[in-house]
């Protein structure tokens, strides 16, 4: 074949000829939508599936490790799509307002798709304890923003009973279409690597994205798409790690603000993905999160949210127990553009300060 024929072939069977539609539309067939449902989209999912050589390498063996840099979301994080289906159902329910608690990406993505669906957003945050890209965002799409003296898991009882009181739509992962949503990600893992992995690493906080992800798993696996169903490896950081410690944490602590949550409401779903998947649920220090956000950053060229790097901190302190010849995917929840404080105090980059703007001195900085 001509190169011309070869690129003429490749243009026209390009994606680019034919846009991703965002995932209810990709997925249609396996999600809880109808001709009557709205589609409210900002084209979400199909985010890349990353091998990571740096990751693989510290593990030392024939291990094959994969990011699923769902940061590269619209909003920047996973909850989007949840949030495409969550307030499609909103508005096909004819809901004029949506509400949710959030440390702060579900309230970016909730103001980011009720805005688009032309409804009312209502988000409550605990106060403080947001990072700031995040809370830029809720303001930017229009949200009305509450900020309470207190943290996630109270703001949740609060949304939990507004929704029940007043007519608004209660968006955060107890909205079963969240999750349904959510689950297409363990989807695309499948249709790309052609078979589920052996592990998913992902971080914890309210436990709805696990129990997405297991929902996802089982799917496929039920309807022949994959041979095999992953160990669901999840982590929480110390300082908040109820799932870990079987036991609430009245006072849930870490640098990775995103999973600060010390009562998570799916809790059972995510022992129960723990159980039918052989799984298990570790801690990481906030000290090993730092460690892996910076290695994928430095050594990868990824930049993710310090929530996220929990799913590579805990695969790199439980790599001894991955049986040669694995592959293993770890989630990235979020982007590292949502948290820009964490990513300034923690870095080793080289930062020259206050320079001359002569060609001598930037000469000199730089070492030449
Ligand atoms: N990673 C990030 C970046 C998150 O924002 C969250 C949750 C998680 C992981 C944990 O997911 O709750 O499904 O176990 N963020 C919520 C929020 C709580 O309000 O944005 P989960």
């Amino acid at each position: 074949m001509s190169l011309l024929k070869k690129l003429e072939q490749t243009f026209f069977n390009n994606q680019a000829m034919h846009p991703w539609p965002g995932l209810i539309e990709a997925y249609r067939d396996w999600l809880p939508v109808t001709d009557k449902t709205p589609i409210i989209t900002l084209q979400e999912g199909a985010t890349p599936l990353i091998p990571t050589k740096s990751i693989s390498e510290r593990i030392g063996r024939e291990i094959k490790v994969f990011v699923k840099y769902d940061g590269l979301n619209p909003t920047g994080s996973f909850k989007d799509r949840g949030m495409t289906m969550a307030i499609s159902k909103a508005k096909e329910a004819g809901s004029e307002a949506v509400i949710c608690a959030s440390t702060g990406n579900t309230s970016a993505s909730a103001a980011a798709y009720a805005r688009r669906g032309g409804i009312k957003a209502f988000v409550l945050i605990p106060d403080g304890y947001v990072a700031q890209g995040k809370l830029a965002q809720a303001l930017v799409y229009g949200a009305e923003v509450l900020a309470i003296r207190g943290n996630f898991d109270k703001a949740l009882d609060i949304v939990r009973e507004l929704s029940n009181k007043f007519p608004v739509t209660l968006v955060n992962s107890v909205n079963p279409f969240r999750l349904q949503g959510q689950k297409t990600a363990a989807f695309e893992i499948i249709d790309y690597l052609g078979e589920a992995p052996d592990w998913l690493c992902i971080p914890m906080g309210n436990a709805g994205n696990i129990s997405a992800y297991w929902m996802g798993f089982e799917e496929y696996f039920q309807a022949g798409k994959s041979k095999k169903l992953p160990r669901m490896m999840g982590f929480q950081a110390s300082g908040s790690a109820p799932l870990v410690f079987n036991k609430v944490i009245e006072n849930p602590n870490t640098i990775a603000t995103a999973i600060r949550i010390g009562n998570p409401v799916n809790k059972e779903k995510a022992i129960a993905a723990k159980k039918k998947s052989n799984g298990d649920f570790k801690d990481v220090t906030d000290e090993e999160i730092i460690n892996a956000y910076k290695i994928l950053g430095k050594e990868e060229g990824i930049f993710c949210e310090p929530a996220s790097a929990a799913s590579v901190a805990g695969l790199l302190k439980h790599k001894e127990k991955i049986p040669n010849g694995s592959t293993v995917v770890c989630v990235l929840t979020g982007n590292g553009l949502k948290d820009p404080d964490c990513a300034i105090n923690n870095n080793e980059a080289k930062f020259y300060k206050d320079l001359d703007p002569e060609i001598k001195t930037v000469a000199k900085a730089m070492g030449l």
